[in-house]
């Protein structure tokens, strides 16, 4: 792949940004290439930065509907994959929140799920009788939610409920509730907006699928 296929791949930036984009890319597709799993690494726009934003506001605005504005709400993002999404759905969100952060581990490396979910970081405060929404990137086979929804409903919230900016219904191995979903798509490797491929591509302002 050519520097200026890489660069024809990204939507439009400031020619600066570009330089260090297509680097990073550059880097991104040698280390690929060791793993051998993939041979193009520009990723193809699923979702622009554009929809990702209407959508995250429109479903902040639909949260804020359903929580009376004198009750507490508090929002449990998951990382890493889930910090651009809960930032861009709190400030978009006109009451007050409260916000934690879990960390686990589900995939051990690349795009393969191992089935096993590992918690990495606990969250600082206790969720007895408060409205909690988990906040998560993505819903693929459903292990990672239907822990974290076992673990949290254990510590007695008022409400639990979940937020999850993308869905793959097509992978569901377990049948696990998500009351706000972004996007459902299909059964593809999606990276950017937070979520990565072997920790890359997290800092995309877009959702983009990595050619095979
Ligand atoms: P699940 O336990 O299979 O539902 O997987 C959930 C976690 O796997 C998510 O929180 C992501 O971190 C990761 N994951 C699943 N699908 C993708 C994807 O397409 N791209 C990036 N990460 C993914
Ligand atoms: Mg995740």
């Amino acid at each position: 792949m050519t520097r200026e296929k890489v660069l024809r791949g990204l939507p439009g930036r400031g020619k600066m940004e570009h330089t260090t984009t297509a680097r990073h890319f550059i880097f991104g597709r040698e280390m690929c290439k060791i793993g051998g799993h993939m041979s193009d690494l520009a990723p193809t726009v699923l979702l622009s930065a554009e929809d990702v934003q209407t959508r995250v506001k429109a479903l902040a605005r639909e949260i804020s509907r359903e929580y009376p504005p004198d009750e507490d709400l508090h929002l449990v993002a998951i990382l890493k994959g889930a910090f651009l999404f809960l930032g861009d759905l709190i400030r978009a969100m006109d009451r007050n929140v409260t916000i934690d952060f879990m960390a686990v581990s589900s995939y051990a490396k690349g795009t393969t799920s191992s089935g096993e979910v590992r918690m990495i970081k606990d969250l600082d405060s206790g969720l007895e009788g408060r409205n909690v929404i988990i906040v998560e990137d993505i819903v693929d086979t459903g292990l990672t939610l239907a822990y974290l929804q076992e673990i949290l409903h254990a510590r007695n919230p008022r409400t639990l409920r979940t937020a999850c900016l993308l869905s793959k219904p097509s992978r569901r191995k377990i049948d696990v509730k998500v009351e706000y979903v972004g996007f459902t798509i299909e059964d593809r490797f999606v990276v950017g907006y937070g979520l990565d491929f072997a920790e890359k591509y997290r800092n995309l302002p877009y959702i983009g699928v990595l050619n095979e």
